[in-house]
């Protein structure tokens, strides 16, 4: 079953949340080659339908369009992280539909397909660039794939929309996948401002039409308000230093001028962490983005949506995000229990889950090697139970 037409969905708005109208629409097959131009699926939210002799792992050979005014990367959009185990741990799920809550570039989600051609794919993105590389990477799979532009907290209303007669007509869910944080396109394209390495305008948005921008937040926030940002979602020891000399700086527009700043900030022999840069730019992202605000909503949703035997697995890059998965999966695998650790259960909790995962999965040398920006992955699984089982940790 495929939706013809494109709904214009308002999220509902949370307290505090800026909540842009996003387009939920199909990508259907139904139009002959040769690909219609993309700016029209940028500029109006319709996501064009799509045709394409290639294979689905081919990167496609003809003009890449112009999107948001850039050209889209001529080169890898991303390079998909610890594929063979995400692949893995998808491999027993039912047969239905998986929800690919952070689609990119769709490397995982084009393997994941040709993996299971049981599966059809829902795809969602908040970034319209990765919407339109998605709906040409998927083109192949014709009605096996669907791409929204959407934020990932929206997962129910894009279920909706995309199964109008219920999700259950067509097997239910039988996974969700959630590779957080930015893509290598989102970091390496300098117009985005995410980057310390390049100059470019304090920007940070992965969807460019949130009003609040990271040069936003640099420039109005009060010392200590920063420097609370950059402690909690960088974990920086020197962030009241960095937000002083900020705060004293003003007014900061580019990345540079930013980096310039940290970089005065911290005294040099506190450099053996890293560039101090990498976690104010980390710590403005998550907080213009809301990262860490979002995740909890979006997994309760997924596992929600989730059918007995169904999966979720995440890929983290930084403990805050790892945090939150780990202590949904561990309420949802032990029910909640409350009784001391390694005594018998007494306090009548159920879990409706089981950890698929023992810790986190890390990825080989070999593969950060060859993408070291798969360094800092962490993969974990979990399983929703039938009613009557009870969670084991293999
Ligand atoms: C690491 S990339 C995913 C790469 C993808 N797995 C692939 O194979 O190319 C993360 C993507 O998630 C998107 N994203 C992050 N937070 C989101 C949210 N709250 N809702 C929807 N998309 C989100 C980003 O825009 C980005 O494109």
């Amino acid at each position: 079953m495929i939706v013809s037409v494109t709904d214009r969905v308002h999220l509902q708005p949370r307290r505090g949340v800026r909540t842009p109208p996003y387009h939920v629409g199909p990508v259907s097959n139904n139009v002959p080659w040769p690909i219609r131009s993309l700016p029209a699926v940028a500029k109006d939210g319709q996501h064009q339908p799509l045709s394409a002799n290639l294979h689905p792992f081919c990167r496609a050979t003809f003009a890449r369009p112009e999107v948001g005014g850039l050209r889209m990367s001529q080169g890898m959009f991303h390079t998909p992280v610890m594929v063979d185990e995400v692949v893995d741990l998808l491999a027993p799920v039912p047969a239905g539909v998986i929800v690919d809550a952070t689609l990119g570039g769709a490397g995982h989600a084009a393997a994941i397909l040709a993996s299971r051609p049981d599966l059809v794919l829902v795809g969602i993105d908040r970034d319209r660039d990765a919407v339109a590389e998605a709906t040409i990477r998927l083109a192949g799979f014709g009605a096996r794939a669907r791409v929204h532009h959407a934020r990932f907290d929206a997962l129910g209303e894009v279920l909706a929309a995309a199964f109008p007669e219920g999700v259950e007509a067509v097997g239910g869910v039988s996974a969700v996948l959630f590779d957080l944080g930015v893509s290598s396109h989102q970091l390496d394209d300098p117009a985005r401002g995410f980057s310390y390495r390049v100059t470019a305008p304090l920007d940070m948005r992965m969807d460019r039409e949130l009003a609040l921008t990271a040069q936003d937040l640099v420039n109005t926030l009060d010392a200590d308000a920063l420097a609370r940002l950059f402690a909690a979602h960088g974990e920086e020891r020197f962030a009241h230093r960095i937000a002083r000399a900020i705060v004293r700086a003003r007014p900061v527009d580019t990345t540079s001028a930013l980096a310039n700043l940290v970089a005065g900030a911290v005294p040099p022999g506190a450099r053996r962490r890293g560039n101090p840069a990498s976690r104010v730019f980390q710590a403005l992202r998550v907080a213009v983005n809301e990262e860490l605000d979002l995740l909890p909503v979006a997994l309760d949703q997924a596992f929600a949506t989730l059918c007995a035997g169904g999966r979720i697995v995440t890929l983290a890059y930084h403990s805050g995000e790892d945090r939150l998965v780990k202590e949904r999966f561990r309420t949802w695998s032990s029910g909640g229990c409350t009784c001391p650790p390694r005594l018998p259960c007494v306090c009548g909790a159920r879990p409706v889950a089981r950890l698929v995962t023992r810790g986190a999965r890390r990825p080989s040398a070999d593969e950060v090697a060859r993408n070291p920006r798969a360094a800092a992955a962490r993969l974990r699984s979990v399983e929703r139970l039938a009613g009557d089982d009870t969670g084991t940790v293999q």
